[in-house]
């Protein structure tokens, strides 16, 4: 088999979720039909988990039930997602192959009874998982209900590294295929430094527990290493159902939300990108960091649509404390999704378990059944998703692009940083809250990938930038284009080494300027800056400060207090036909205003204007525009638009009112560039 598809073949939008039906009676699987399609249900996963249900004993298949599965649904029109259970070997698999367990840092093999524990170097496990794949892929590959395959769930969730002895051996001849010669690698991981020079591969190790921090540049390595064995596991199980099937081959990534796997390139490996995104009850902003991980699986896919492969109705189970979703958030949660690419919206899982780990976690059909509050949204909700197939493969087009490595989040997480209080989370998300509220559309990029398409560039954690990346950026500016930078950029290489010329060097003509020095603040401390740009206005600023070597770049805020004080905070670099511009201090979400609506100037970028809750993304289709508004605060909220609501019919001739804690998906003509086209 060949020529795979890039969409599953659903019709119209799919909308589902995860589906267990191994955990109930037979019977109540007519009664879960039945209600899928009361709930407008057209696609479930299945299989995830079903290992030992379809191989109870090694060599012994038992397809009888998920033959019985997979034609009841086609049967009732529903398509199927069939998923490979390979995160979840059964327990005769352990007991019979005990060297395939993982083993942590400190040595300790994990047991059997959980998810997720096979080592992901070990022959035993590789070659289960591709007899596994390719068993159903020729039995079910021709299936009329299958109509897309979900490799795994969630690589290098719960675990993605392994210290056993399988997987230092692996790591040895990663190492080599590296650096081909000692030398190569005691040069790339600077070994000379606490006399950890190797001269023979065999003594190579892995960075399990140290007495005090392990070698950095190793411990970058190990990062991509764990993640390309991933990878090539993925690729063992991909290949096998591709021998046998056509249908797009998915597995569900966690944008923004597990940090093990470089996206980009896990994308490339994918007939069409999925994503899972839970809210993090502790945020009070939580759908802030959905459109985040919504943008950021967009951008992975490359501007196509994806899928929503799991979100919650309502509560999860795993947080400390386990937040219910209020009635209509389940709905601007989706449509926010929807919003931002995603043609598939899915959730875990259909039925609540009643069992097991996961027995208070929301899903579609609660444990208080159809007279239930959630079960009443979900059917709305799937009312909803019929009704937006009119957008279905429109795209989202951004102006600004949002630089996203997981190379230099891995290398920033290391030990021993000039201060705690500086992390890439959270420079990532003030960073797009700002763009977010002003409802600019973002795409997150690599910063060695072409970014002449966008007028603005911003890089709120580029720490570990290599020459070559940076390179981009400055052709970038050179060109015409705007790039915000913010501190603790370009400092490190891809070996996680100080660049030649010191901090910020790479970008020195970009930016006009370097930094001699780190002056970070102590814990709680706050400290402010002077901005002077258009009129006198004072900033908060607190966790950092920048001793900055100008060379060229106009200050445009100086620190008033702290370490820094009297030294310049913000500055603005013209270099070719564009603008560079640096931010040497931390800066909230409302500071950050001051400082972006001046580069927005200079980047030709319009604010909306509209209510900072009222969420505005646009898709674009063929002919027309689907305008998505979503509006998270508590009042009505207007908005500037011509067109009809696909949701509830409701036109509107200029301006429409989205009720407080409402959604809308307004069809307008096709504008641009100003012009109706
Ligand atoms: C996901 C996982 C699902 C389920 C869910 C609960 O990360 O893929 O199987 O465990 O979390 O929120």
């Amino acid at each position: 088999m060949t020529a795979a598809a890039s969409w599953p073949r659903v019709e119209g939008l799919a909308y589902g979720g995860d589906y267990n039906p191994e955990q109930w009676p037979r019977e109540t699987w007519d009664e879960d039909v039945r209600l899928m399609r009361e709930a407008g249900v057209n696609l479930v996963s299945v299989g995830i988990f079903s290992w030992a249900m379809l191989e109870p004993k090694e060599g012994l298949y038992d397809f009888a039930w998920m033959d019985e599965l997979l034609d009841l649904l086609h049967a009732n029109g529903i398509a199927a997602d069939l998923g490979t259970p390979s995160v979840s070997p059964p327990a005769w698999f352990f007991h019979q192959y005990p060297e395939a367990r993982v083993t942590d840092k400190n040595g300790t093999v994990m047991g059997f009874g959980s998810r997720g524990m096979a080592s992901h170097a070990a022959p035993e496990y590789r070659e289960a998982i591709a007899r596994m794949a390719g068993e159903l892929a020729q039995r079910y590959g021709s299936h009329p209900a299958v109509v897309m395959w979900h490799v795994h769930n969630e690589y290098g969730v719960p675990v993605a590294e392994d210290f056993g002895p399988r997987a230092v051996a692996s790591w040895r001849r990663w190492l080599q295929s590296r650096y081909s010669t000692l030398e190569g690698l005691n040069a790339a991981w600077g070994t000379a430094f606490w006399g950890q020079r190797y001269d023979d591969w065999e003594h190579v190790v892995a960075p399990a527990a140290t007495p005090t921090i392990a070698n950095p540049a190793m411990k970058l390595d190990w990062a991509r290493f764990t993640d390309d064995q991933l990878r090539e596991c993925f690729v063992i199980e991909r290949d096998a159902i591709r021998a046998h099937a056509s249908q797009p081959i998915t597995t569900n990534f966690m944008a923004h939300q597990s940090w093990n796997t470089d996206l980009w390139k896990w994308a490339e490996l994918v007939d069409v990108v999925s994503d899972d995104h839970y809210l993090w009850s502790p945020d009070p902003d939580a759908h802030v960091g959905l459109a985040l991980s919504a943008d950021l699986t967009r951008s992975v896919a490359g501007g196509k649509p994806w899928i929503l492969m799991e979100h919650s109705t309502s509560a999860v189970n795993w947080q400390g404390r386990n937040i219910a979703k209020r009635p209509g958030e389940m709905r601007r949660n989706a449509l926010s999704h929807f919003g931002r690419g995603a043609d598939a919206i899915m959730f875990f899982q259909w039925r609540a378990s009643r069992s097991g780990a996961e027995k208070f976690h929301s899903a579609m059909l609660p444990h208080a059944g159809t007279g239930s509050r959630l079960w009443r949204e979900v059917v709305e909700l799937g009312g909803h998703v019929e009704a937006l197939a009119p957008a279905q493969g429109s795209v989202v087009e951004a102006e600004v692009a949002v630089l996203y490595d997981w190379e230099s989040l891995w290398a920033q997480d290391l030990e021993w940083r000039p201060s705690d209080d500086v992390q890439f989370r959270e420079r990532m998300r003030t960073f797009y809250e700002r763009l977010w509220r002003d409802d600019v559309t973002v795409d997150f990029a690599h910063p060695g990938q072409d970014l002449s398409r966008y007028k603005l560039v911003v890089a709120p954690a580029s720490y570990l930038l290599t020459a070559s990346s940076a390179a981009n950026l400055t052709r970038y500016v050179e060109a015409g284009g705007t790039l915000l930078v913010n501190f603790f950029s370009a400092i490190v290489n891809e070996n996680d080494a100080v660049h030649e010329g010191g901090f910020v060097a790479p970008l020195r003509d970009a930016l006009g300027l370097t930094v001699e020095e780190f002056l970070p603040l102590r814990e709680g401390d706050a400290a402010a800056v002077r901005w002077t740009r258009g009129g006198e206005q004072v900033l908060a600023s607190d966790v950092w400060q920048d001793h900055i070597a100008l060379a060229g770049a106009e200050v445009v805020a100086e620190n008033v207090t702290g370490p820094g004080a009297g030294l310049p905070a913000i500055t603005r670099n013209e270099h070719g036909k564009g603008v560079g511009w640096y931010v040497g201090t931390r800066l909230d979400v409302d500071a950050l205003k001051t400082v972006f609506d001046a580069v927005y100037a200079d980047a030709g970028i319009e604010a909306s204007g509209n209510p900072e809750t009222l969420e505005v993304v646009t898709r674009r289709g063929a002919a027309e525009d689907f305008v998505v508004a979503v509006n998270h605060g508590a009042d009505a909220a207007r908005l500037s638009v011509a067109g009809t609501d696909l949701l509830t019919g409701a036109g509107t001739d200029g301006e429409f009112e989205v009720p407080g804690g409402g959604v809308a998906v307004i069809r307008t003509a096709h504008v641009s560039g100003g012009e109706e086209v």
